[in-house]
Order: C-alpha cells, then structure tokens, then sequence
C-alpha cells in the first residue's frame, strides 16, 4: 500500500517537470524556435516593402539522396514537404492575407512510402506558425490574384522552375518579375543564437570525424576506408548527410581541389587532405586538415605545412568588423609570398608559395557549406571559414588548413579551435588509438 502511494506521488510529480519543461520549451521546427522563422518572414517582407514574394520549395526526393528541402524555403518556414510553395504579401494587402504556405494534399500511396508529410490543414498551420496554410491547388488561382494586386513580385530559381512566373504574366503581363535571392542572401549572413547552436553541433560532429580520420590514416589504408569512419562519426553524432562530398585526397590526389572519387590506397610519404562537413539540421560545417600518411611529417612537408598555418593565423588576426573576405585573402597571399620557401611549378619554373594558393580564401557557411555571398564587409554575428593551402604537383604536395569562424565585436572567434591545427599536435593526433582497437589488444 506504503509503495503505491510513494510510486503514484512519483508519477504525479514526473508528469509535473514532465509539463513544466514542455512549457518551457518554445515550440519549434529543426532547433529553431517558431518565433525566429516569423521573424524572418517579417524581415523580408520588411525588405521586399511593396514586392510580394514567390518562393517554391523542392519539388521531388531524388531516387539517390535522402529529400533535402531548399535551404531558403527552410529558413522561412522549417517545413521539409516536397512540392511547398511560400507566397509572402505587403501587410496591408487587399488579398486580406500576408503569408501563405502552399502544401500537397497528401494520397494514401505516398502516407505508405514515405510515412506522414505536413499537409494543409489545421495541425500544419499550428506546427509551423505560418499564418495560412492551404492546398497547392488553390496555388494558381491565389497566384493570379496575386499578380493583379502586387504586380512587382520577387520569384527564387525554383518558383521560375515551376513555371509561376509563367502563371503570374498570363494573369497580368505588366507583371515585373525580379529575383528574392539577393534579399534572402543579405538576411542569412547573421547568425542568431539558435543557428550558433546548430552550426557549433555539426562542428562538433565533423571534429569528431577528423579524430576518426587521423587514427584510420596509415600507409596501405584506401581513402574510402577512410570516408567511412568518417561517415559513421558524423551520423553517430546526429548529423543527416554530409554537407558536401568528402575530399579524401592522398599523394598526387592532395592538389585536386574537389577531389572525392576516395579510391586510392594510400602510401608512405604521402600527404592527405581530409575536407569534410557534417550537416546538423540544415546547417554546414567544413573544416580541413593535412596529415602525413605515415603519421609524421617530412622536414620539407612540415615547412610547408607551418607557411599556410601562418597564412591562416595572418588572416585570421586580420579579422575584426568591418574588413571584407577580399582583403583577408590578400593578407593570406602576401603571407605566402613572404615566406623564405621555393617550389617548381609544371612549366619548370620556380616560384614563392603564393603563386600555388589556387582558390579563395573562403566562404560563408551556414545552411549551405557555401552560404549566398554578398561582398558586404564582415560584420558581427557572420560565420565564415578561413581555408588556406599551397598545391605543388611536381612534389605531389596538397596542403589544406581550414576553420570555421564567428565573426564578434572584438574579432574572429575560431568556432573549430577545439580540433588542433600545429604540426605536432596533428602527429599526436595520428598516434592515438581508438578506445575499441587499445581494447582488443
Ligand atoms: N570544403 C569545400 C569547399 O569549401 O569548397
Ligand atoms: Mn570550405
């Protein structure tokens, strides 16, 4: 009897803190609260001022990859259905109405393929806090009203995809037509605390990754035995998909800027360049590093390794608001060019390292592993990575060093400062065995 009371106290109070923290939890879709995505809305309709705006989402799963919504569509509204369509409105609209998300009806055949999809009704709208939810085939009709009320309208590729634009200049061919992605790229670059926590988890997956990676790389060892540790880490850990092709490129492969066939076996004396990415509910990380295949560095390698870490730590104190992507690269460049190391290119002729620094210093990341760029100079809240690399094929030398940062008032904090970058820490690194294979021995 003394248990069943002492047990029902007990479920009562769990179902309590059980409440409690449901209250507590803002409702939200993919991490990110349901307030954030109407801000957002609210934003670029701010921006658009008497525009209204037309963006399709992805239209089908493609039979290769798992479906991946739209990264702007996503940013909008969180919803992964194929075939939505989000049509925006100035607030004081005639159409009575200043967000509409278009869905699928659902059939029974696709409920048994792929499970249940967000359709437009009533729990959809709740879910996703857009102001009306309602059946794509209300979406002509609605779209030629559209036309008529607002004939300025801003479209993305995929809504010109569809064929809307077609629709919206049969309904009024004074329509003028421009594109939203200018619009979406400028809102985007700053990351709110939510999208920090979401990229600093998929840094967490692809640092996890890079561990793997440097115990798995030994001569003999193929580059896709490789990819594959690396994959089991990032799904381990949460992560969906990889953010882009990982490059796993050994020996002659280190100078393939894009490299990801991951199919040679490596061999002593080789560099590897290890370019990965996890994705974590949408969002992108992209970190590199260098190894030597045999888990220690030439004198030569080594040299040339700590010139582009130099590269990497010029620009990386550069970074301060205020200063563009343009003038971080050329800071990189002039490091490069400064270094006292000489190296012959295929016409023979040598040259300073600058000269085999063969892409951009970087990019922005955020959903997407190259985030819209705008040009804008950095500004607190942007993430960005700095990725340095000298490419010297007559040595079959590949050298990478990339990070993601956060750009702050006070400078570039370094998102990825957790996976070591120096030379001797990279070895260390490569000498560590995995907890399973210290125990079978
Ligand atoms: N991580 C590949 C790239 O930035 O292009
Ligand atoms: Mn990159």
């Amino acid at each position: 009897m003394r248990l069943w009371r002492w047990t029902r106290w007990l479920s009562l109070w769990l179902l309590l803190v059980a409440n409690l923290h449901a209250v507590s939890e803002p409702a939200s879709l993919w991490g990110i609260p349901l307030s954030e995505y109407a801000l957002r809305r609210d934003a670029l309709r701010e921006q658009a001022g008497e525009q209204a705006i037309v963006l399709a989402g992805e239209s089908s799963t493609p039979v290769r990859l798992k479906f991946r919504q739209d990264s702007n569509l996503m940013y909008l509204t969180g919803v992964e259905a194929p075939g939505a369509v989000l049509v925006l409105l100035p607030e004081n609209s005639p159409l009575g109405v200043s967000e509409v998300l278009f869905l699928r009806e659902q059939s029974p055949i696709s409920r048994t393929f792929e499970g249940e999809l967000p359709t437009p009704d009533e729990r959809t709208q709740q879910m996703t806090g857009v102001q009306a939810v309602r059946s794509v085939r209300e979406l002509n009709e609605f779209l030629k009203q559209v036309a008529q009320a607002h004939p300025q309208i801003l479209l993305n590729r995929l809504a010109r995809n569809a064929g809307l634009d077609q629709t919206l200049r049969e309904a009024n061919p004074e329509a003028q037509l421009g594109s939203v992605e200018r619009l979406l790229a400028a809102l985007r670059i700053k990351k709110s605390p939510a999208e920090l926590r979401l990229l600093r988890n998929a840094i967490r997956a692809t640092i996890d990754a890079h561990r793997a990676a440097a115990r798995k790389i030994a001569p003999g060892a193929y580059e896709y035995e490789v990819e594959a540790v690396i994959q089991e880490a990032f799904r381990r850990n949460g992560s969906e998909r990889d953010a882009f092709p990982s490059i796993i490129g050994s020996g002659p492969n280190s100078c393939i800027l894009h490299y990801s066939a991951n199919r040679r076996r490596m061999q002593q004396g080789d560099l590897v360049v290890v370019d990965i990415g996890a994705e974590y509910s949408y969002y992108a990380a992209d970190i590199t590093r260098t190894y030597p295949v045999s888990g220690k560095f030439s004198p030569r390698q080594r040299a040339l390794y700590l010139s582009v870490l130099e590269a990497q730590k010029a620009a990386e104190r550069a970074a301060k608001p205020g200063i563009t992507m343009h003038e971080l690269d050329r800071i990189a460049r002039e490091t490069l060019r400064n270094s006292p190391l000489r190296a012959k290119d295929t016409d023979g002729k040598e040259y300073t390292l600058d000269h085999f620094f063969r892409h951009g210093l970087g990019h922005a990341l955020g959903m997407d592993v190259h985030d819209p760029e705008t040009g804008q100079p950095l500004q607190p809240g942007a993430v960005f990575t700095i990725e340095p690399g000298v490419y010297i094929p007559t040595e079959n030398i590949g050298i990478r060093i990339e990070d993601d940062y956060l750009m702050t008032q006070r400078g570039a904090i370094k998102l990825s400062a957790a996976l070591p970058s120096d030379p001797a820490a990279i070895e260390r690194m490569m000498g560590q065995k995995s907890p399973l294979s210290s125990k079978a021995r």
